[in-house]
């Protein structure tokens, strides 16, 4: 005798690419419960709309901590997040509850690190100043050092984090002429070859680079990484670029940093909070550049990174291979 198959409970924190949606609603296996709006789950919706849920869709600016794996309460099978980060998700304790998680990596790498070159070129070319320039009035003639900056060519860059993203970074910066390409992390990578990679301790990249560029996961180890001291062996004429998570960045030390001309400029991809107050600091810098966390935003990177998390939901809800699981 065929068995009805039991409809599952699914709650996403967020409207999300219709690509994603579109897959749920045809799988026909969840009743979907949204929070309709482009704006963040209020923490009181949140714990009621999981209530009961079976699997549950977040974003990256969702805290998923023991209170709310407490109000899903026992269903709860399985946590998709639109993010490859998971620094937001108490993830011993989703362990302990057994309880799977996907997530979007690989699918975002390309275009995280073409924002991320692009960040590099905007701070260290002083893109941002320029186009201030052109609308204030200040463009009075050529000048010999006006708006002058830093240029890749010849220079020495130290990437934090050689992973995905990490890679794709070395790779498209290689070719504009970049020297020794230096690279820290836990391990030394084989895959580094492939931009001849020189891996090094943290001192030796934080002091001879031109460009450090930040591009590791969050974690106890790398939280408030680049710090007063970290700031301090850098070179003068140095720039740094964060696209991994503002949390890595002691933000005070990075001011007095940029402010005392410790170091040349930063970027800022990410930043603690998101979003970085107007009234903040490091806002009244000229030296640096900050962006509204867009690294992945391209329309078609969202949309399969919505696909990607749905189908990542499905295989937790069925007790499937799900084609992104986070194994920890
Ligand atoms: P990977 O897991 O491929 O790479 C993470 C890297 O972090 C690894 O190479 C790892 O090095 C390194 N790492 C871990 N611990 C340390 C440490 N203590 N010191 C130095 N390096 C360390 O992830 P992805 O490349 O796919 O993503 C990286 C991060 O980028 C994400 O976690 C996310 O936070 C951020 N991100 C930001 C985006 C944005 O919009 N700005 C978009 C997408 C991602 P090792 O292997 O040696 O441990
Ligand atoms: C991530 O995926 O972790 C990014 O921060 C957003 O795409």
């Amino acid at each position: 005798m065929h068995t009805a198959q039991k409809i599952m409970k699914v709650f996403i924190t967020r409207r999300i690419p219709q690509e994603g949606m579109k897959i749920l609603s045809q799988a026909g296996v969840c009743k979907v419960s949204l929070w309709d709006s482009d704006e963040p789950v209020p923490r009181a919706e949140l714990l009621k709309g999981v209530a009961g849920a079976h699997g549950l869709l977040c974003l990256l600016s969702d805290k998923i901590d023991t209170e709310v794996l407490d109000a899903a309460g026992p269903n709860l099978k399985v946590i998709s997040t639109l993010s490859v980060g998971f620094d937001h998700m108490a993830m011993d304790e989703i362990k302990k509850r057994g309880v799977r998680v996907g997530y979007t990596p690989d699918v975002l790498t390309d275009a995280t690190a073409e924002l991320t070159v692009a960040l590099l070129l905007a701070t260290a070319r002083r893109l941002p100043e320029g186009v201030v320039e052109v609308k204030n009035g200040g463009w009075s003639t050529w000048k010999p050092l006006w708006l002058c900056g830093y240029g890749l060519s010849g220079s020495t860059v130290g990437v934090i984090g050689l992973g995905r993203i990490g890679m794709a970074i070395a790779r498209r910066l290689k070719p504009f002429g970049v020297k020794r390409l230096l690279y820290s992390g836990r391990t030394a990578k084989s895959y580094a070859a492939e931009v001849e990679g020189e891996y090094v301790p943290l001192d030796t990249l934080v002091s001879e680079s031109d460009f450090v560029v930040v591009s590791c996961a969050l974690t106890p180890e790398t939280q408030g990484l680049c710090n007063k001291d970290f700031f301090c062996k850098m070179k003068n004429t140095a720039v740094f670029i964060n696209t991994s998570r503002g949390a890595v960045v002691n933000q005070e030390d990075l001011y007095q940093a940029l402010s005392s001309g410790q170091i040349a400029c930063a970027g800022l991809d990410v930043t603690t909070p998101e979003p970085l107050p107007t009234d903040h600091p490091l806002l009244t810098l000229k030296n640096c550049v900050v962006l509204p966390h867009i690294g992945s935003a391209t329309y078609s990177t969202r949309g399969v990174m919505a696909e990607l998390s749905a189908n990542n939901l499905l295989g937790g809800l069925q007790g499937t291979d799900m084609p992104s699981e986070l194994k920890f």
